[in-house]
């Protein structure tokens, strides 16, 4: 099945859709394929977590080439995306990314992405969607929640069409629209963050993001830019 470009071949069970992904990416160029799966035994997160696979979930890597210096670009075209393709099955405005590229529904993650390099110019987005159920373990990092929970009934494979369909759109935008869009669309622009890395925290106001996507950090008239990390939401008490 072919859709918006891509070459879909979708699995029962894999380790992780993104490994899948980067084996395709070692046999031949020139590539533009979707790799899903029912199951993975090895869903990899960011920043080294683990992605939990729940039956009823959406799981899948785009595989592509792609030029490393327009990676912002990238990022923020899956990202806002996401966040449309969320948008449009909800009967809430409460959508909203999370930097780098999780989408927030009614306050909670319910996608999350891993980008990856691959070899020569091909790149693996990889995305997780909370369809039919969220992870309830006590120790998760934010709220979680699912479609499903907000309402929302709709086939991983429906999804998956209808995210694909916003891709090929905001992929073909400009860095510059596409950051506007993405801060127009974004929690916490103006707001003090936290920004948590390999157990340091840095505090101030989210001032945006530049065209590499990179978060800017405005801490008294000092600006900075963090180019990973996991970000919370002060004042809010979920953070
Ligand atoms: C995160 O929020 O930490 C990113 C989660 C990314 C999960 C997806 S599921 C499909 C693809 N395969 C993986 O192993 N990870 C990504």
């Amino acid at each position: 099945m072919a859709a918006d470009g891509f070459v879909i071949k979708a699995f029962d069970e894999v380790t992780s859709t993104n490994d899948v992904a980067a084996e395709y990416a070692a046999r031949s160029a020139g590539q533009r394929l979707v790799i899903t799966a029912r199951r993975q035994t090895a869903g990899r997160g960011r920043r080294g977590r683990s992605w939990q696979s729940l039956d009823g979930n959406l799981f899948f890597s785009m595989l592509f080439e792609f030029p490393l210096k327009d990676l912002g670009v990238l990022i923020m075209a899956a990202s806002l995306s996401l966040a449309e393709a969320v948008r449009s099955l909800v009967n809430t405005d409460d959508v909203r990314i999370k930097w780098p590229n999780d989408v927030l529904l009614n306050g909670a993650k319910v996608s999350g992405m891993l980008l990856e390099k691959s070899i020569g110019e091909y790149m693996i987005v990889g995305v997780g969607v909370n369809v039919a159920q969220s992870p309830k373990n006590a120790d998760m990092l934010y709220p979680v929640t699912s479609l499903k929970e907000a309402g929302t009934d709709i086939s991983p494979e429906d999804f998956l069409a209808l995210y694909l369909r916003y891709f090929s759109i905001n992929i073909a935008l400009s860095a510059d629209e596409l950051r506007r869009q993405w801060v127009e669309q974004a929690k916490g622009i103006g707001q003090e963050i936290a920004v948590r890395q390999n157990g340091a925290e840095q505090r101030g106001i989210f001032a945006g993001i530049d065209e590499n996507a990179d978060l800017i950090l405005r801490t008294g008239n000092k600006t900075q830019k963090i180019l990973a990390g996991d970000v919370f939401y002060l004042g809010d008490e979920n953070g």
